[in-house]
């Protein structure tokens, strides 16, 4: 995509961005709410025409052949939209149709993807039955139905538990390295520094930052942080040279980039509530993205 521009009456929710993302990349989409995400992503299916810029998809062009690349790639929305009135099954091969697939093969589809997402004992259930977690894998596999090549996931893990998280997050790794690509949009740091190649963190519509998780980290941050969770006197007395200091709320965090410094530090200080930590694409979000709250 090129020099994409989506603007709504009373804001610009998508405002020029470039990018290009490799066939077989796992690729992050990052940012505080509103950043502009969805917007991107409903732009890259066709689901909303541009303001401005080009995009291209698999090698057509968007929106002109939307409805053909759309055959290509498998989509998992923000908010799930199952049919509450179908069983696991039936939401499957009612989805199946619209791919013009089969009968036979999408049976034997069905099944390896119910096993593929540990729900072929679910099969017969009532979607009314499934807890959150559950109706997450069935979205995920619905996307898979039509073996798409491209499969974009928006928040995909928004609301698991830890079990579930790590489930998908196997799960997302295996569709990876079969070399699917896939565009996921997360509020999850851990989630983006494990499965993406790269990441970009959007605001208000723009990329700020745009890389391997590990090279933003580098670009952005010492390598170390004290993050210090109680009162400290205001003269730190800190050694410029070994240290950057930030404070957020009643929370001190201070950066260096060997670890020695900061362990000195907490027992010169005399701390309890504190934590000494590798620093981490949660630091750098914050730091690119503004800590107040958006929307
Ligand atoms: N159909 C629409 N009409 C008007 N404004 C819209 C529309 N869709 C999105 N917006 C606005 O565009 C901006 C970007 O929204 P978008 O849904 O892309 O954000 P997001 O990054 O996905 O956020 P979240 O993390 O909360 O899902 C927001 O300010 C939103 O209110
Ligand atoms: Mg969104």
């Amino acid at each position: 995509m090129a020099g994409l521009v989506k603007r709504y009456p009373d804001r610009v929710a998508v405002n020029g961005l470039d990018l290009e993302i490799p066939r077989g990349e796992c690729f992050g989409l990052l940012g505080p709410n509103g950043a502009g995400k969805t917007t991107t992503l409903r732009l890259l299916l066709g689901l909303t025409t541009p303001s401005a810029g080009s995009i291209t998809v698999l090698d057509h062009p968007i929106p002109a052949e939307a409805r053909l690349a759309r055959r290509r790639i498998g989509v998992v929305p923000q908010t799930d939209n199952l049919d509450p009135d179908f069983s696991v099954i039936e939401n499957l091969t009612v989805y199946a149709r619209y791919f013009g697939l089969a009968p036979h093969e999408v049976q034997t589809r069905i099944a390896s993807l119910l096993d593929f997402a540990q729900l072929t004992d679910r099969a017969r259930t009532n979607l009314r039955e499934l807890s959150g977690g559950t109706k997450r894998r069935l979205t995920l596999i619905r996307a898979l139905i039509h073996d798409p090549e491209l499969i974009i996931l928006d928040e995909p893990t928004t609301g698991l538990d830890p079990h579930a998280r790590q489930h998908l997050w196997d799960r997302l790794g295996s569709l990876r390295a079969e070399g699917r690509t896939l565009i996921l949009t997360t509020h999850y740091m851990e989630e983006a520094e494990r499965l993406c190649d790269r990441v970009a963190i959007m605001d208000e519509g723009r990329i700020r930052s745009l890389g391997a998780p590990r090279e933003l980290i580098e670009q952005l941050l010492p390598r170390f942080v004290l993050e210090i969770r109680e009162p400290v006197p205001e003269n730190l007395l800190l050694d410029p040279s070994c240290y950057t200091l930030e404070r957020v709320g009643t929370l001190t965090l201070v950066y260096a980039s060997r670890r020695d410094p900061l362990t000195d530090l907490a027992s010169r200080l005399h701390l309890n509530r504190y934590i000494e930590r590798p620093t981490n694409l949660e630091d750098c979000f914050l730091k690119l993205t503004g800590r107040e709250l958006r929307e």
